[in-house]
């Protein structure tokens, strides 16, 4: 695959995460081969299903001649306007079309082989299939959302779909675990003992399963007097309920419903009992971003920390490749927008966060990794911790 190999070279090796030994030592599974090959192969296969998406929908004949996007979702339901908008300007970042002014083109015949990718993956990267199924689901599934008016919730959330989102939130998936891990190393400097914790949008329960695990290893998980799990998703729940203290022994766990665009108190939660709230890639879908970021900071303690484990954008022009499946779900793009905090539904800024998270009253506010320095040697390093002091 001379693509991938092509991209990989625009890595620099190694960067300093400025954490300390162990955090390094840990930190460098981030940019070792196997994470890069994963990276950049799901990158390009997601470039290559956006295009066949495009050419199912019928738009290959309008786009060889040169097509606008309101020419292209013409006759398509509304919702239509928000994926499609995403999905041109991203086949042009990757080389698949051109434009000109508003007009995209497709030229010749561009090479969307997927099993090539995969087969490449398989031999260099083997075990990490769900990272390719879930993007086949989509290709497979998502023309009702186009066509019909189906939320992508209907479409890429029902139960055959479900199992997938199961492989893919894992530690074991070198395309998530960067998630949690920084967010485990921004979490364990300076626990207190007796720590409360509490984890938002837990789901599949991969966060405290590593936490578990490095609190074991690093001898801090003693530290750690109630560990609070909590989703909107009653199916998610109830599977943390069934297997999460086998899997993170020794996490005190405890279990809560709790959804973040509702008020905290009517949930059954009080104010400032907790040292950490946890959030890995749940924050961005709060509808009233302000309003959620200012509740959260009620429930901390005085110097207790919010942190939060999100997929950044290095501006909000530029497409990224994980953002594709979330153009197609509501609790994604419906929320409220403002020119100055929230300009965009979706994944953010880490600037973007920083003001928002300074507006909402937080203080002394840290990136793990220090993510600016990192997104300009490392352009599609897509994810970072943030955390910052009630
Ligand atoms: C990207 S997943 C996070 C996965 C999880 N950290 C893991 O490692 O498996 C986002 C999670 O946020 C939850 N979520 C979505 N909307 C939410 C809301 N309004 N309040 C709380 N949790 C929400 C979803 O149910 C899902 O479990």
């Amino acid at each position: 695959m001379d693509l991938i190999k092509q991209r990989l070279l625009s890595f620099n090796g190694q960067p300093d995460f400025g954490l300390g030994a162990r955090a390094q030592a840990q930190a460098a599974v981030l940019f070792s081969r196997p994470f890069l090959v994963l990276h950049t192969a799901t990158e390009i296969y997601t470039a290559r299903v956006v295009m066949l998406l495009a050419l199912e929908m019928g738009w290959g004949p309008q786009l060889r001649q040169g097509a606008t996007l309101d020419e292209l979702i013409e006759g398509l339901v509304p919702q239509s306007r928000l994926p499609a908008e995403w999905m041109l300007p991203f086949l042009v970042d990757q080389g698949l079309l051109h434009h000109e002014g508003a007009r995209y083109f497709l030229d010749g015949e561009p090479d969307l082989d997927l099993k090539e990718i995969r087969a490449f993956v398989d031999a260099e990267v083997p075990g990490h299939g769900a990272n390719f199924e879930l993007l086949d689901a989509v290709l497979r599934r998502v023309k009702p959302f186009f066509t019909e008016g189906k939320t992508g919730e209907q479409l890429l959330f029902d139960l055959s779909v479900f199992p997938l989102w199961l492989a893919y939130f894992r530690n074991e998936n070198l395309g998530y675990l960067p998630n949690n891990l920084l967010a485990v190393l921004a979490l364990r400097e300076g626990l207190p003992t007796g720590a409360r914790i509490m984890e938002l949008g837990g789901g599949a329960g991969s966060f405290a399963q590593l936490l578990a695990q490095d609190g074991a290893e690093g001898g801090y998980l003693d530290r750690i007097a109630d560990y609070r799990f909590t989703d909107v998703a009653p199916a998610f729940l109830r599977k943390a309920q069934r297997d999460l203290r086998e899997k993170a022994p020794g996490l005190p766990l405890s279990f809560s419903a709790l959804d973040i665009n509702r008020p905290f108190g009517p949930q059954g939660f009080s104010e400032g009992w907790l040292d950490i709230i946890i959030a890995i890639n749940v924050v961005h879908v709060a509808v009233e971003l302000l309003d959620v970021l200012q509740r959260l900071r009620s429930l901390l303690k005085p110097g207790g920390r919010l942190i939060l484990g999100e997929c950044l954008k290095p501006d909000f022009q530029r497409p990224i490749f994980l953002e594709f499946y979330f153009k197609f779900m509501k609790s994604f793009t419906d929320v409220t927008l403002d020119p100055e905090l929230r300009p965009c539904s979706g994944f953010m800024t880490v600037a973007a966060w920083e003001k928002a998270l300074l507006a909402a009253g937080f203080r002394n506010v840290r990136r793990i990794p220090d993510i600016p320095g990192l997104l300009e040697d490392y352009p599609t390093f897509y994810v970072g911790a943030l955390s910052a002091e009630a």
